[in-house]
């Protein structure tokens, strides 16, 4: 039967390992879906960028061009930000094909619009490396825990601040020097603040607390501090307690029922399984009524790991569209409120 056309936006630490992936591993991809798939193009800002083991005649400027096409399955947007991603993935559902997104940003604020547009169209929105890159987190809220009811999230989401802290604690690295080298790695976003302000993490966490609790939750509904005013005078201070200084994303309910969401560095005490996570290594705890409390553990960025989320979906995603079954997945929500900002962050 004819392959399935799929077009990536974005070629950057994510991206091009995608791309590779798609380009080199077809036949296992093929055996996974029963039934090939064509990279069709790559759209990107800049074309004269090198990027190795990818056909330059793949690659073109025109994302919105190449959305557009009509004729695309799959359509897996890597390039971050609100504008143009947003844009693009209206007119690639709009035209039928099916999306994968780790755009975090962009989910945090949009995602009930996009599922919603993405059901009303029948095709399908799948975002696991949106979160926590390689840890599957997104897959076990939206689906194998949506029969129990979700207590409490609570876990490192953001990879290059952990790295920071880590280094600060375990070599004595200094903010700025651990800073660099985690852009270094490609873990860091492509303007860091938003890591080490904690927006990242917030974004991620508003997802998080969407998801696990049948809700749509904001951006700027999430109480926000992150890791730009930490001392090494803090770390030795939490040292000395027995803590290690760890940035968390927290959501849970109120008494009433409300969702309280922040992001804000926290000492945790040395014997709480997250004060070793380290490096780059994400962690999320989940608290629920049946299942008790689960770990979810494993590298949150970086390009190798992130695209293994990002084909983990685009497989998925080429296996409904091959049986003709995608979409009805996200949209079901009920209307739990969200807690003013000031409640959230006053709840310690
Ligand atoms: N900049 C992000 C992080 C990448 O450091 O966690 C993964 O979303």
């Amino acid at each position: 039967s004819k392959p399935l056309k799929v077009a990536l936006l974005g070629a950057g630490v994510v991206g091009s390992q995608v791309a590779r992936i798609i380009l080199k591993e077809g036949g296992t991809l093929e055996s996974r879906i029963g039934r090939r798939l064509e990279l069709v193009g790559i759209g990107v800002r800049n074309a004269a960028t090198q990027r190795p083991g990818i056909d330059p005649a793949l690659i073109t400027t025109d994302l919105e061009g190449l959305v557009s096409r009509g004729d695309l399955d799959i359509v897996i947007e890597l390039i971050g930000g609100i504008e143009p991603a947003l844009g693009l993935l209206r007119t690639a559902i709009a035209n039928g094909a099916s999306v994968v997104s780790a755009n975090k940003a962009l989910l945090a604020d949009y995602l009930g619009e996009l599922s919603r547009d993405a059901d009303a169209r029948g095709v399908d929105l799948y975002y696991e490396a949106a979160v926590a890159g390689a840890i599957p987190i997104i897959r076990p809220l939206r689906e194998s825990l949506v029969g129990d009811d979700i207590t409490a999230v609570m876990g490192i989401v953001n990879g290059t601040t952990n790295y920071i802290l880590d280094k600060m604690v375990t070599e004595q690295v200094s903010y700025d020097s651990a800073l660099a080298e985690a852009q270094q790695l490609g873990y860091a976003e492509a303007d860091p603040t938003a890591d080490v302000e904690g927006h990242d993490a917030a974004a991620k966490a508003a997802i998080l607390a969407g998801l696990a609790f049948h809700t749509e939750v904001k951006r700027e509904e999430v109480f926000c501090e992150g890791i730009t005013s930490v001392t090494p005078d803090d770390i030795a201070a939490a040292e000395l307690m027995g803590c290690t200084v760890k940035l968390l994303a927290i959501a849970k309910l109120t008494d009433d029922d409300r969702v309280i969401v922040k992001v804000h560095p926290a000492m945790v005490a040395n014997k709480h399984p997250l004060a070793s996570v380290s490096g780059a290594y994400n962690a999320i705890f989940v608290n629920s009524r049946e299942a008790g409390e689960l770990m979810f553990l494993g590298q949150g960025a970086g390009g190798a790991p992130t695209a293994s989320a990002v084909m983990g979906d685009v497989v998925t995603v080429a296996r409904n569209r091959h049986r003709g079954t995608a979409g009805h997945l996200g949209s079901a929500y009920t209307a739990r409120q969200v807690a003013p900002i000031g409640e959230s962050q006053a709840q310690f």
